[in-house]
């Protein structure tokens, strides 16, 4: 591993983190490098099942053992970000402790694998709960903080699976919804010196490892398995939560020692030259050229998108 320098290198003193899910798996490992580079964290954990039942002190003060004996500064919150007065409270007990907050990582998740007809109302709430209400309201009671301060990051943490996950259906369901939050709230968060942005992560954690999953260790030689660990996530983390870092609204992909931009783009399509109502047999006739994605448009918000869709119209 590489000697870090304190005088050069992107450091959070003075700064205060909360990190959602952090008494175990990814959360852990971002929050153990924030501490680490001086951040003093709050490291949430309810420590239920990976399904989200039941709940456990145990991981969240296990990791802020880990975090003090190494010489960093944290305490333990075992608030469950899956209610919106636990998320509050979750803020509240930052403030009372450090004062302050400066950036918040959602990283909290859980994962209850089902899909039509199985996955039902329950699953749905459940899942939406941790991921989109925990994120939504941790971070909401964050804000006006933030606001206050001209300051401050937060990270939310979405996920591949939105590429299409069958067999999880809710989780990618929430996943997606967290693309569409962290886009829009980074437009209303730039002019107070806020940052939203999310992570894609992918590292082997206790979801990967159990039960359905195609991605199991089982699957896997050692050198990938080696390659898959949560703490080759954090830098991206670490880099989105600092105050160096400039980017807002912006997905990225981390994992396996692999960082990438990923991005929603649309293709020029097609315009129809008729002046009446186009026909189902014209949008037939025209699908490749609908689907061509050279020179596609990866628009920064809505109303980019909508300048350069409407362009035929003319002003
Ligand atoms: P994990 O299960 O190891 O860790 C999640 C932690 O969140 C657990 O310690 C759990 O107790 C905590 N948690 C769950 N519900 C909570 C609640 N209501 N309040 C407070 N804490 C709660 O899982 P992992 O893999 O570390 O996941 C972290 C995040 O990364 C999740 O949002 C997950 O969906 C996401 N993710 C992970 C991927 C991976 O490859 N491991 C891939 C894509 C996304």
């Amino acid at each position: 591993m590489s000697a870090t320098n304190p005088d050069s290198d992107l450091r959070f003193d003075g700064r205060v983190a909360i990190v959602t899910g952090a008494g175990r798996g990814l959360g852990r490992a971002h929050a153990l490098l924030l501490a680490r580079r001086g951040a003093k964290v709050v490291v949430n954990d309810l420590g239920g099942t990976k399904e989200g039942d039941g709940r456990d002190e145990g991981p969240a003060n296990d990791a802020v053992r880990e975090i003090v004996a190494a010489g960093g500064t944290a305490v333990s919150d075992t608030n469950d970000v899956g209610r919106e007065e636990g998320c509050h409270a979750l803020v509240d007990h930052t403030v009372r402790e450090f004062g302050r907050v400066d950036i918040v990582v959602n990283n909290a998740g859980i994962s209850r694998f089902a899909t039509f007809p199985e996955a039902d109302a329950e699953n749905l709430e459940r899942t939406l709960d941790v991921h989109v209400r925990g994120t939504w309201h941790t971070t909401r009671a964050a804000w006006p903080y933030m606001v206050e301060q001209g300051y401050g990051r937060v990270v939310t943490t979405t996920s591949t699976g939105m590429f299409g996950l069958p067999d999880n259906l809710a989780y990618a369901t929430a996943k997606g919804a967290l693309i569409g939050f962290t886009r829009s709230l980074a437009q209303a968060a730039g002019p107070h010196g806020i940052l939203v942005n999310s992570i894609a992560p992918n590292a082997v954690t206790r979801p990967s490892t159990s039960t359905k999953p195609n991605i199991t260790t089982t699957q896997m030689d050692d050198a990938r398995l080696e390659a898959m660990r949560t703490d080759l996530v954090s830098p991206m983390v670490g880099y989105l939560a600092h105050e160096d870092c400039q980017v807002n609204g912006e997905i990225l992909v981390a994992g396996a020692r692999r960082f990438a931009r990923w991005f929603l783009g649309v293709t020029p399509g097609y315009r129809s030259p008729s002046d009446g109502a186009p026909t189902i047999e014209e949008i037939a006739a025209h699908w490749d050229e609908i689907n061509d994605q050279s020179g596609y448009q990866v628009p920064e918000n809505l109303y980019a998108w909508a300048a350069e869709f409407m362009d035929h119209l003319g002003r």
